[in-house]
């Protein structure tokens, strides 16, 4: 049996932390080889609830589930970690205004990056979720210098699989047979969902581009698209509530991706650091394609780019940068 990983998940007592917990516990994330000491945070309030989750955990019987911590107090948290999933944030108030929430964000996220720093493993590996994610993990890895910037990553696989979703729908295969589907900038909606190199491998056994398959490229760009980059304001409208077994999912996925690696015909999406790869600022934090193997993300190359595409990919740029030094300037305050 591999060693213990300790695994961390922040707003532990949220909804998405209930989707979530079961499959990391069961092995459905790192393996069922794979023994686990889950972490959980959240803030004092949320303790009680937090506790029934754990009764819950213990009641779920699971062989690989070592023991499970609850605290509200970072430095117990972050304790010799090895996976953080920082799912709690500051969630918007009524009458808040952007920057307000972006400065609330950053004052936890700040803090949790210290408590990186200063407590976990330097191999950590940490995955953001909290909104707005790509900044609230450009700003924790800030405050976590010693730890690699590649180790960091914000959750984009949920828009990922969204895209994937609304092709098989469109195309009648299932989201198994779409690869390839992209998701550029930040986790909002100003993202961009590309098809322009997915492929489809249609009933008939036959794969053709995305573009082919769907043969409409009116719907692409007038329904697709919005569809995509609004899905979670659907879900508010529908459910009052914010899609959480469909985040919880999308996490799993982009956590064993990038613990296993990704399938060889296939790529997905991630926000990381960016390199400059496609014209994005060095140093946005930017969903991009990518390929992961022995644990560790590559931006896939070589994609062409077209006038439309690159308009699309700086307008969702220039929000990130927008955000980003708002969030820079409330760290100084
Ligand atoms: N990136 C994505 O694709 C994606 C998808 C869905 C939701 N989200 C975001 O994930 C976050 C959580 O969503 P949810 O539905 O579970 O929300 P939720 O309100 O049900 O749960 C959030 C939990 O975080 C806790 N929390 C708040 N501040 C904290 C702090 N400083 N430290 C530790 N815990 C803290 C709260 O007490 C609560 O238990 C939100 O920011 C949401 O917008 C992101």
């Amino acid at each position: 049996m591999a060693e213990t990983l300790r695994v961390l998940v922040t707003g532990a007592a949220g909804q998405i932390g209930y989707s979530l917990l079961y499959s990391i516990a069961n092995g459905d994330v790192f393996g069922k080889d794979q023994p686990i000491i889950l972490h959980l945070l959240d803030i004092t309030p949320a303790l009680g609830a937090l506790g029934g989750v754990k009764l819950e955990l213990e009641d779920c019987s699971l062989p690989l589930l070592r023991d499970v911590v609850c605290t509200d107090q970072e430095a117990v948290a972050f304790k010799d970690i090895d996976i953080a999933v920082l799912v709690g944030a500051m969630p918007r108030k009524e009458g808040m205004e952007r920057k307000d929430l972006l400065a609330a964000n950053v004052r936890i996220f700040k803090s949790q990056g210290t408590a990186l720093e200063t407590h976990a493993k330097k191999t950590v590996k940490v995955l953001v979720v909290g909104n707005p994610a790509n900044t609230n993990c450009l700003i924790a890895s800030k405050y976590a210098p010693s730890i690699p910037a590649e180790n960091f990553s914000c959750l984009t696989r949920l828009d990922h699989n969204r895209a994937k979703g609304q092709v098989a729908l469109k195309t009648g295969v299932t989201a198994a047979q779409v690869r390839k589907v992209t998701i550029w900038g930040n986790h909002s909606s100003t993202q961009f969902p590309d098809l322009r190199h997915a492929e489809v491998t249609l009933a008939t056994g036959e794969t053709k581009s995305a573009y082919d398959a769907i043969q409409d490229e009116n719907w692409i760009k007038n329904t697709f698209i919005p569809v995509v980059q609004k899905r979670g304001a659907a879900i508010i409208a529908a459910r009052k509530l914010s899609s959480a077994m469909s985040a919880a999912k999308a996490i799993c996925d982009h956590l064993r991706d990038w613990w296993f690696g990704t399938p060889e015909n296939d790529w997905v999406s991630m926000g990381v650091i960016s390199d400059g790869s496609y014209g994005v600022e060095k140093g946005l934090l930017y969903s991009f394609p990518v390929k992961c193997s022995n644990k560790t993300w590559t931006i896939v190359q070589g994609l062409e780019i077209n006038d439309w595409a690159r308009d699309l990919m700086n307008k969702t740029a220039q929000e990130l940068v927008e955000e980003r030094n708002d969030a820079l300037e409330a760290c100084n305050k």
